[in-house]
């Protein structure tokens, strides 16, 4: 089966954006989705802004050659610490993961965000309480930088005894805001422990997706026929070897990891259903197996 381009590509330092991904392909059928997970720096959250924007404009270079028609950013960090210069050097729509924190500072009382600890130090966090703070005047808004729990959820997300309560701030919050896509994964438990509402973004960043890919489509209507005719496949689990990114000389740029990465693609496939998801990246395996017993199975 070979590697089809032109599709949407998702990424995330590791298992946290396939919530995402799981959102985004019900809106869709018949498309061509990528998946990279970063597991080689996972976690992200404690990381440098310099170490963070390295290994995500490493995976942009990988998009830029599967022409992919959009990006999600399916990780609050990476948003938060380059969204900005990456919509400046690429040109194909780049869709971000925000904590929904107007939505829930909306229904007042007392919210708690938690996020990774590179979001909750970036500006682009700040501004965004900071402005739901002026909005939203009567509602207390507290955030907390979870140390250890992405990197916790990435290594036990199998495991369902694993309570993580230990990295829950104390408190009776109203609502509580899962500021970091690898928080969903125990966002029921994280509901039980508080007893209350909790928000996540995901839900926003696929009907934005959708929004943005038939407006382009409208746009581009009569200018240029569709990049790739999409294909229905039947599915299964394969290795899957990228020989024609995988050689790439032509491009200077050519990233000696993204080729590596590339050859080891995997493509995942669900018998029935419509989309078809290539999975990139070094832990690739994991990803297919979580993306199958959490969304596809289970
Ligand atoms: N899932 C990511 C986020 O939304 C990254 C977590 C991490 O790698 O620390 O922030």
């Amino acid at each position: 089966m070979k590697l089809v381009k032109g599709g949407i590509a998702f990424f995330d330092s590791g298992i946290g954006g396939l919530t995402v991904l799981a959102e985004c392909e019900k809106l869709f059928s018949k498309e061509i989705f990528y998946y990279y997970g970063d597991h080689s720096h996972a976690p992200y959250g404690n990381l440098s802004n310099r170490k963070i924007k390295k290994y995500v404009f490493r995976a942009f270079r990988l998009f830029k050659k599967l022409r992919v028609k959009a990006v999600v950013v399916a990780c609050n960090t990476a948003t938060a610490v380059c969204i900005e210069s990456l919509r400046k050097k690429y040109k194909f729509p780049i869709i971000g993961a925000e904590p929904a924190v107007l939505a829930a500072a909306k229904q007042g009382g007392e919210v708690f965000v938690l996020s990774t600890r590179a979001t909750y130090q970036s500006d682009r966090f700040q501004n965004l309480c900071k402005k739901a703070r002026a909005k939203f005047p009567n509602t207390l808004i507290r955030t907390f930088a979870c140390d250890g729990l992405a990197g916790a959820i990435e290594d036990n997300v199998e495991n369902f005894e694993n309570d993580f309560t230990e990295f829950f701030p104390k408190g009776n919050p109203t609502s509580v805001v899962l500021g970091c896509t690898h928080y969903i994964y125990i966002g029921r438990k994280i509901k039980n422990y508080y007893g209350c509402k909790i928000y996540d973004g995901n839900r926003g960043i696929a009907l934005r997706l959708k929004t943005i890919l038939e407006d382009n489509r409208q746009k581009n209507w009569d200018e240029q026929p569709p990049l790739r005719k999409k294909r229905a496949f039947l599915g299964f689990l394969t290795t899957f070897n990228s020989k024609k990114i995988a050689k790439g000389k032509k491009n200077k740029n050519t990233n000696e990891c993204s080729r590596k990465m590339s050859k080891k693609a995997l493509k995942y496939k669900e018998k029935g259903e419509k989309n078809t998801i290539f999975f990139f990246g070094k832990n690739r395996q994991k990803d297919v197996k979580i993306y199958e017993q959490m969304f596809v199975l289970g």
